[in-house]
């Protein structure tokens, strides 16, 4: 017998070696459970793929891909493979985006030594972004109650009108920050910010425009 090899087979050792078998036993019946937790893990990747895969699809046809890829890839785990969730976060981060241009373009025309050509952009600037702001807030609004809307066609036109309005808002600030009259050491402090938020809105209209209802 195996036990008897054992030093001083006190009834401990036997013990010892019972629950040795038994932890022997346990170790070799262990690979269902591995099996499951690879099985999940595997699981999770490959859902983290699709959601990903979901993404870049839906990016792929609005007007800047990448911009739309890199920015919303971070949302996977919210927008999962829901296009409404993806036109949903699109709005949300476009919406903060906008605030922060608005918050830049306030804070530079406070200050002063501008020609009266950069005053009078940046404030038709602040207008026009304070414009799509509100345009995108109403979108947001009135995407939560697309669901329960009675003539959900009409709904969806008024957002893609608003989403248009905020762009042509935008548009026209541009239009005077490119125009060639702005000192560049306005538009260079702005025009990311600006480019940023305009590409943005312009997705996020790609998206809506590809919602199906
Ligand atoms: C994106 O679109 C291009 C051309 O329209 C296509 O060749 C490519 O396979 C698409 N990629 C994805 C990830 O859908
Ligand atoms: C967008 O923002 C609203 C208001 O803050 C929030 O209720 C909603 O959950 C957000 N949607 C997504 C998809 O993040």
């Amino acid at each position: 017998m195996e036990a008897h090899s054992l030093p001083n087979p006190s009834s401990f050792h036997v013990l010892t070696f019972l629950f040795t078998i038994l932890l022997f036993i346990s170790h070799h019946t262990q690979p269902v459970s591995a099996t499951t937790s690879t099985t999940t893990a595997t699981t999770s990747t490959t859902t983290n793929q699709a959601y990903a895969n979901f993404i870049r699809t839906a990016c792929n046809t609005t007007t800047y891909p990448s911009v739309c890829f890199k920015t919303f890839s971070r949302y996977a785990a919210v927008v999962q493979i829901n296009p409404w969730k993806l036109s949903n976060t699109a709005l949300n981060i476009t919406l903060k985006a906008a605030k922060s241009t608005s918050k830049l373009v306030s804070k530079l025309a406070q200050q002063n030594g501008y020609t009266p050509t950069d005053a009078a952009v940046m404030k038709d600037c602040i207008d026009n972004i304070g414009s799509s702001i509100d345009e995108l807030k109403q979108s947001i609004q009135a995407m939560t109650t697309v669901d329960s809307s009675s003539d959900k066609l009409f709904q969806m036109d008024s957002i893609k009108t608003w989403m248009s309005a905020a762009i042509t808002d935008q548009t026209t600030c541009t239009d005077g920050f490119y125009g060639g009259e702005v000192s560049p050491s306005v538009k260079n402090r702005i025009s990311n910010s600006i480019l940023k938020f305009t590409r943005l809105t312009s997705i996020s209209l790609s998206l809506i425009n590809n919602l199906t209802y």
